[in-house]
């Protein structure tokens, strides 16, 4: 890892201050429309495919769920705070059940079956493929980004676990100088996906593209750059 890369790695952020960021509405990161990139590639994930189980791994309330539900695929998201979850059916104008998941002490599921939505209010790392399944198609914005730097492995390592045979796999990632701002977002260098995910998965750079935006120069950044990626798992 570079040295620039080393002011970060030792940043926490923990689940406290995740709900705290939503108590308090400090959620600049969630987007009022679908995402562009996922939108620009929607038929690179699909690949012809219906019906296909999507999972958000810390998924938020991001609108892009219902988008996809709409179209007729299924979605199961987990997300820490309660509050964005509530608040992502309620604005969409959603009903939703409530109910305990046996397998995770603590943790609850709250659905919509008309449009084939799951969204587990727990901690991600609490989730494996017995309890969720695996999954045809993963949308990860804001989440390897968001993730503690040292939690890196143990990420990748679940969702090459969630991952189905033929799952095809979207992930965002930002570079931006991470001397001048500590994140969360952090900066995920095109070398460690490859590292993370090179070995069980294919990967292809689909985008990157400059996005900055005045809230990033509010941080201090002087630039910020999404990339985008397909995965696929190589099959043995
Ligand atoms: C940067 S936001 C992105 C949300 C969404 N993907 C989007 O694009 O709008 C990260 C979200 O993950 C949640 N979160 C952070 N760590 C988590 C964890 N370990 N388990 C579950 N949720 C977590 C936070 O509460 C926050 O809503």
């Amino acid at each position: 890892m570079s040295d620039m890369l080393k002011t970060q790695e030792g940043r926490v952020v923990d689940l406290k201050e995740w709900e705290q960021r939503w108590d308090e509405n400090k959620i600049g990161f969630h987007k009022p429309q679908v995402h562009e990139m996922l939108e620009s590639k929607i038929d690179k994930v699909l690949a012809g495919r219906t019906g296909v189980r999507f999972f958000f791994p810390l998924c938020g309330k991001t609108v892009d769920m219902k988008w996809l539900a709409d179209m007729g695929h299924s979605v199961v998201g987990v997300e820490i705070a309660e509050k964005a979850i509530r608040q992502f059916f309620v604005e969409n104008n959603l009903t939703y059940s409530e109910e305990p998941v046996p397998a995770i002490p603590g943790a609850k599921v709250f659905r919509n079956s008309e449009k084939s939505i799951s969204l587990y209010n727990c901690d991600l790392y609490s989730l494996t493929s017995s309890v969720v399944g695996q999954f045809g198609a993963i949308w990860d914005r804001g989440s390897l980004v968001a993730i503690n730097p040292r939690d890196r492995q143990k990420y990748a390592s679940l969702i090459i676990s969630l991952m189905a045979n033929d799952c095809r796999y979207l992930l965002s990632t930002l570079m931006y100088n991470p001397e001048l701002y500590q994140g969360p977002p952090f900066v995920v260098p095109s070398e460690q996906v490859h590292r993370l995910f090179g070995e069980r998965c294919n990967v292809e750079q689909l985008l990157s593209e400059n996005v900055t935006e005045d809230r990033h120069r509010a941080w201090g950044v002087d630039y910020l750059i999404e990339q985008l990626y397909l995965m696929t798992p190589k099959i043995s």
